[in-house]
Order: C-alpha cells, then sequence, then structure tokens
C-alpha cells in the first residue's frame, strides 16, 4: 500500500514512523514533511490548502491510503476532494469537521443530542455581548467562533479582562474566526483529552492523554500548541471514560450521522472532570500535537491497521491491543515561542541517541541541510519516550532532553507533574 502523510509537524512525523514499521505499508510519501520524516519517507512540497494539488500529487504518486494531520485542510475540504477522487481518505469532511471549526456547532449538536457541556449564549453584537457578560460576572469564558490556531480562547477571571477580550475579538483580533462568540460558564475541574476513532457509525476509543498548554514550568506564561504530554491520563479512570462514550461521544456521532454529515476521523474530545463526571470543553476533529506522539509510540505499527478500518468503516469488527504502559513526550521550542523567535539555528547531539520502540525524537519545526538539522519553526522537537510506567518514561525522556546541544531552544521541566 503506498500512504501519504499530510502535514509536518511532530505529530505527523509520529503517525508516519508507526505507519512505517507495519508491513503492509510499500511506499511512505510525506507532504510537506520535515527533517524527520525525510529519514523515513519521500518528501514531496506541497500546499496543505491546495486541494486540488493535493489530488494531483496523490494520483502522480499512486496513493492508496492519505491520512491528513492538522484542522486547516480538513476545514478546507480536503479529505471530500479526496474521496471524489476514489483515494481512501482518514479524516472528517468539511461539513464533519464544523465540529472543530465553529464552537457555535459544537454547541448545537450538544443541544441535539444533550451532551454534558458550559451552559452558553452567542453573540454578533459588541454591545449585546458585553450586557450578556456583566449581567452574568466573572469568571466567564469568551471565544471566537472559527479556527483560531488555539489562540482564541479567554479564560476571564475578573469581568474588565471578559470586556477587553471582547473589545479584541470583535475588533478582529481573529480575524473572521471572531465574527461570532461563544461565552461560556466557566467549567472548573482536572481537563483531559480523549481520542475516539469513528467510522461515521461504529466508535472505537484509542486512549487519554494530558496536554501541558502554558510555555513555562508551573502552568504559567502564554498559551501555546502544547508543551508537553503523557498517555494515558489517570483522571479518565474506567467510569469516567464510560460515562464520556455514553452521555458525549456516541449522542455526537449518532447526531451527525442523523443529519447527513456523518464523522469519519478521529474525534478528540477535551474534556473538564469534576466529581468523576466529564463534560465537553471542545471537540477537534484530528490528533492532538503532541498527544499524538504518546499515543503511536504505544500502539507502534497497529496505527495503520486502525485508521485503514476507520477509514473503510470496518471499526465495528475492529480491536486495539494495549500494552500495560506509559509515554510522554517533552516539546522543545525555540526561545521566544509562542511569540517570535530566530530560525535557522543547528541543533546537535542527535545522531548520538537511541531511536527504537521506547525512545524516538520525533521532528516538528526541523529541516535538513546537508548533514546538519537546523530549527525553523516555534515548536521543533518533540523528545518521546515508553515504560512500564511513567516515572520510568519520564527518566529516559529528560535523560535524552539533556543530550541534545541547541542553546536556542527551550523546554518544561516539569511535564507529567500532575499524574507523578
Ligand atoms: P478550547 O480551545 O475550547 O479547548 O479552550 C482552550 C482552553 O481554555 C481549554 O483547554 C480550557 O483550559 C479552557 N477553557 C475552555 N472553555 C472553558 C470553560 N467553559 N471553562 C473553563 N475553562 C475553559
Ligand atoms: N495539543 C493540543 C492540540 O493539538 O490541539
Amino acid at each position: 500500500m503506498n500512504i501519504l502523510i499530510l502535514g509536518s509537524g511532530g505529530r505527523e512525523h509520529a503517525l508516519a514512523w508507526a505507519v512505517k514499521q507495519n508491513p503492509k505499508c510499500d511506499r511512505l510519501v510525506c507532504a510537506p514533511g520535515n527533517a524527520g520524516m525525510a529519514a523515513i519517507a519521500d518528501c514531496i512540497a506541497v500546499d496543505v490548502m491546495d486541494n486540488d494539488a493535493i489530488v494531483a500529487l496523490c494520483k502522480a504518486q499512486n496513493i492508496d491510503f492519505a491520512i491528513i494531520g492538522a484542522e486547516n485542510p480538513l476545514a478546507n475540504g480536503v479529505a471530500d476532494a479526496l474521496r471524489a477522487a476514489d483515494i481512501l481518505t482518514f479524516g472528517p469532511s468539511k461539513k464533519a469537521s464544523e465540529l472543530e471549526s465553529s464552537k457555535a456547532f459544537t454547541k448545537e449538536i450538544c443541544d441535539a443530542c444533550n451532551a454534558p457541556t458550559a451552559a452558553y449564549a452567542r453573540f454578533r453584537e459588541l454591545d449585546a455581548a458585553k450586557a450578556y457578560v456583566t449581567e452574568q460576572g466573572a469568571p466567564i469564558v469568551i471565544k471566537a467562533d472559527g479556527l483560531a490556531a488555539g489562540k482564541g480562547v479567554i479564560v476571564a477571571m475578573d469581568l474588565q479582562q471578559a470586556l477587553d477580550g471582547l473589545d479584541d475579538i470583535f475588533d478582529g483580533a481573529f480575524g473572521d474566526a471572531g465574527t461570532e462568540v461563544v461565552i461560556e460558564e466557566f467549567m472548573d475541574g482536572e481537563e483531559a483529552s480523549f481520542f475516539v476513532l469513528s467510522d461515521g457509525k461504529n466508535i472505537l476509543p484509542m486512549g487519554t492523554a494530558q496536554d501541558h498548554k502554558r510555555a513555562y514550568d508551573g502552568d504559567k506564561g502564554p498559551n501555546t500548541g502544547g508543551m508537553g504530554a503523557y498517555s494515558p491520563a489517570p483522571v479518565m479512570t474506567n467510569a469516567v471514560t464510560q460515562k464520556a462514550l455514553v452521555e458525549i461521544i456516541q449522542p455526537t456521532i449518532d447526531e451527525m450521522a442523523r443529519r447527513g454529515t456523518p464523522f469519519q476521523g478521529v474525534l478528540f474530545a477535551g474534556f473538564m472532570i469534576k466529581n468523576g463526571q466529564p463534560r465537553l470543553v471542545e471537540y477537534n476533529v484530528r490528533f492532538g500535537d503532541p498527544e499524538c506522539q504518546t499515543l503511536m509510540m504505544r500502539l507502534g505499527a497497529q496505527a495503520l491497521d486502525i485508521l485503514q478500518a476507520c477509514a473503510e468503516g470496518r471499526l465495528d469488527s475492529t480491536r486495539i491491543n494495549w500494552a500495560n504502559d506509559h509515554a510522554i513526550s517533552i516539546v522543545l521550542s525555540a526561545d521566544g515561542y509562542p511569540g517570535t523567535y530566530e530560525k535557522g539555528t543547528e541543533i546537535k547531539g542527535l545522531d548520538a541517541l537511541n531511536s527504537d520502540s521506547k525512545n524516538m525524537i520525533f521532528h516538528a519545526g526541523t529541516k535538513a541541510d546537508g548533514d546538519k538539522v537546523l530549527a525553523i519553526g516555534g515548536r521543533v522537537l518533540n523528545v518521546t519516550a515508553r515504560g512500564t510506567t511513567l516515572a520510568e518514561a519520564h527518566e529516559r525522556a529528560y535523560a535524552m532532553v539533556d543530550q541534545i546541544d541547541w542553546p536556542e531552544g527551550f523546554h518544561r521541566k516539569d511535564i507529567g507533574w500532575r499524574a507523578l
């Protein structure tokens, strides 16, 4: 089977690494890819937002199966374009991707299927939104409706912060994503991420993880795409998982099918859990980054069989073989991230590190330059380890981090603290 992985982050490198180990994978193409993927696949430059170019690439490379990594191409309809061209594809349609690309749409679905989530109201006018926030009081949560690279959410602990946030959104801080706002009740509790595959009808839980969104130790500093993750997340006990499946996930999948827009791909649900009750914070329609790195490390080669079964509508007869293991991924970022940072600095020490089924460096914003590896993005490397306990994986991952020579980078030293 010839396989395409669309994207260039650590998530896509982890998918490529797992897929490549499966004997069913004859040829692996990554587009556009990065230095890590270039070592195990053929990388081809493509604009991930150009559906025609992606279809043409698949035809030219005889691709049998396309796996889409990120949300923007999905919201742009790449899965529809590929399926229209008869290419087996992992990832939801443009319409089903609204579960991530419109927070208001997700709220509508929760209402329709009675899924527990924060109470909310929607506004298109600044004055009405401000009046509502003033009446409700703080803490309160303000969200730009559309895709804003994880930055369109303001958790306001006082009223002024909420009013300022509304000014920013209606001033265009998030462009078109902020034409509408969703204002939500503040939920308190512990957060966890749950990844569930759906072929449109059947569901298959794929694992839990916990991310660390803030840039610095102690959950301080600005929000980022994620500075580290571990899997499984202990807060997702069997009882919480069952409740989440029965009260939130399956009803969502059923409602999407009922509307004639079935969801096919991985549904990444963010929950707030309090007193054993999960409530939905948000949906994403793709794997988390860096959560995916921990899931792929735990699944290995079977990831391809599972993603293929999902795309082919066979999840009712598919099982996952879980080892009783734990994985952790530490993100190395360029100094200054998530603000401005230098590009083109050299990373040394990678060759000396082991890469095997328990220790892997997944690349994100890197580029090969001859024998050198250069940092060209904000999040640059994901140092990932698997062990029989989280403590063991944690120790090995940080030992690898210590051997990497990159003075222009930084990382959090407390990934996994909640579970350890
Ligand atoms: P989202 O992009 O919707 O996941 O929001 C980003 C982050 O904001 C979440 O991971 C939560 O930490 C926080 N958040 C979002 N909605 C709420 C809410 N209703 N109550 C408390 N925290 C929230
Ligand atoms: N790590 C969070 C995300 O991928 O959305």
